[in-house]
């Protein structure tokens, strides 16, 4: 997470233009407030240790999927790390890190430093009975640290793209980038990421008018470009308005393609997927505002500075962290995580969500983006 400075600070003035002309700016910092967040001293995070830590302990209770996600998992210096090391290693007062290398069925231990280490199947690999290591990424950082990644074990990656127009990137995301996005994707793709999701957060006035453009995207290559319906998060400027539900988003795209075909989904899946016949790849949506999907939620969320949540829109429940730091034991924290799943509700508790009903009647008469 990096402090975000004014909305249009960081715009070069061309783009500036374009965006004014555009109305864009009815759009803020989509998925933080617009003032930027405070950055959280780093002894306040949790340690890649401490990470490591959690995820056993996770993985012993039955997880069997841990995702890396952010602000921006990739800006963090030790990401490969967490995915790859093993322990802390003093020696020669400097701090070198342990891998355990397995060869010919021999174990033995091999101290070299991390920064010149390009991994062996890392720490959270090693955890048996987990299956999936996942990243959500905003790609930029991709392209360079992929190989380092899948070496360390990462097995799946999503993307957050919300634009195909370099332009309109440059605004959404406040920097350069969309070419190294881009290749990313190529590169993951071609290192056998299939599919390589591609997160869309449909907006109107901004993107809307992308859709079928994103869904020839995954004509050529094995994406599943999930188009996410636009929610509320404090202070980003959320208004049902510039929401586009499912089905609307569904009515576009099958007046291109009658032909759409909808795919089967395992009931846990925060998405609905389909696919154009003969198309390498296929498309999906989150529809997390017009047909929410609590019932069948089965994730849980730690904070970057160790509380957990059991709810994307809840609030944090427990500091895990400060259990850890003050010596709680695995099953003092297996107690605690228990607790808070309990308190889990059925529902999800945003606001927003719970009138959207009402907002049907508008929502059939979209406004014109420079009314608000
Ligand atoms: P997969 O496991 O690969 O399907 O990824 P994911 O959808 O769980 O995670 P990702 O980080 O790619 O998130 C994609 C979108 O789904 C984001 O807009 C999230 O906010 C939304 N999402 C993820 N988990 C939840 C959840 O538990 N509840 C709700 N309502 N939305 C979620
Ligand atoms: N509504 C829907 N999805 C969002 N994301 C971030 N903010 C929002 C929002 N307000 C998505 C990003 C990213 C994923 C982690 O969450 O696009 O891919």
């Amino acid at each position: 997470v990096t402090n975000m400075k004014r909305k249009d600070a960081l715009l070069l003035p061309e783009i500036a233009k374009t965006c004014y002309d555009k109305s864009w700016f009815t759009y803020g910092q989509y998925c933080m407030p617009e003032e930027g967040v405070k950055l959280t001293p780093k002894s306040e995070l949790l340690t890649a240790q401490e990470i490591i830590t959690l995820a056993r302990l996770f993985v012993k209770e039955g997880v069997d999927k841990i995702r890396l996600t952010g602000g921006e998992p990739l800006i963090r210096p030790d990401v490969v790390d967490i995915v790859a090391i093993d322990e802390d290693y003093y020696f020669n007062g400097r701090i070198w890190k342990t891998f355990t290398v397995f060869s010919k069925g021999i174990s033995k231990a091999l101290v070299c430093r991390t920064d010149l280490f390009i991994g062996e199947k890392g720490q959270l690999y090693k955890l048996e009975g987990l299956k999936t290591i996942a990243v959500t990424t905003n790609g930029i950082n991709l392209t360079r640290l992929l190989p380092r990644l899948k070496e360390a074990g990462l097995n799946a990656i999503n993307i957050s793209l919300d634009t195909l127009v370099p332009a309109k990137f440059e605004f959404i995301v406040r920097r350069k980038g969309f070419h190294k996005v881009m290749e990313g994707i190529h590169k993951a793709t071609e290192l056998g990421y299939h599919p390589v999701k591609v997160n869309c957060v449909v907006m109107r006035g901004l993107n809307e008018d992308e859709l079928l453009d994103f869904v020839d995207f995954t004509k050529d290559l094995p994406l599943d470009v999930r188009f996410i319906e636009y929610m509320p998060f404090d202070g980003n400027k959320w208004n049902f308005k510039k929401m586009v539900s499912y089905k609307e988003m569904l009515d576009t795209i099958k007046q291109r393609w009658p032909e759409l075909e909808k795919l089967p989904c395992e009931t846990s899946s925060t998405a609905k997927s389909y696919k154009v016949p003969h198309f390498q790849g296929q498309i999906s949506f989150i529809t997390s505002m017009s047909e929410h999907f609590c019932g069948s939620c089965n994730r849980l969320r730690i904070t970057a500075d160790g509380n957990l949540k059991v709810c994307l829109f809840g609030n944090s429940e427990v500091s895990l962290r400060d259990h850890l730091r003050s010596g709680a034991s695995e099953e003092e924290l297996v107690q605690i995580i228990g607790a808070a799943v309990g308190r889990k509700k059925k529902q999800h508790a945003e606001p927003a969500l719970m009138s959207f009903p009402l907002c049907q009647d508008a929502l059939q008469s979209p406004p014109n983006s420079k009314q608000w």
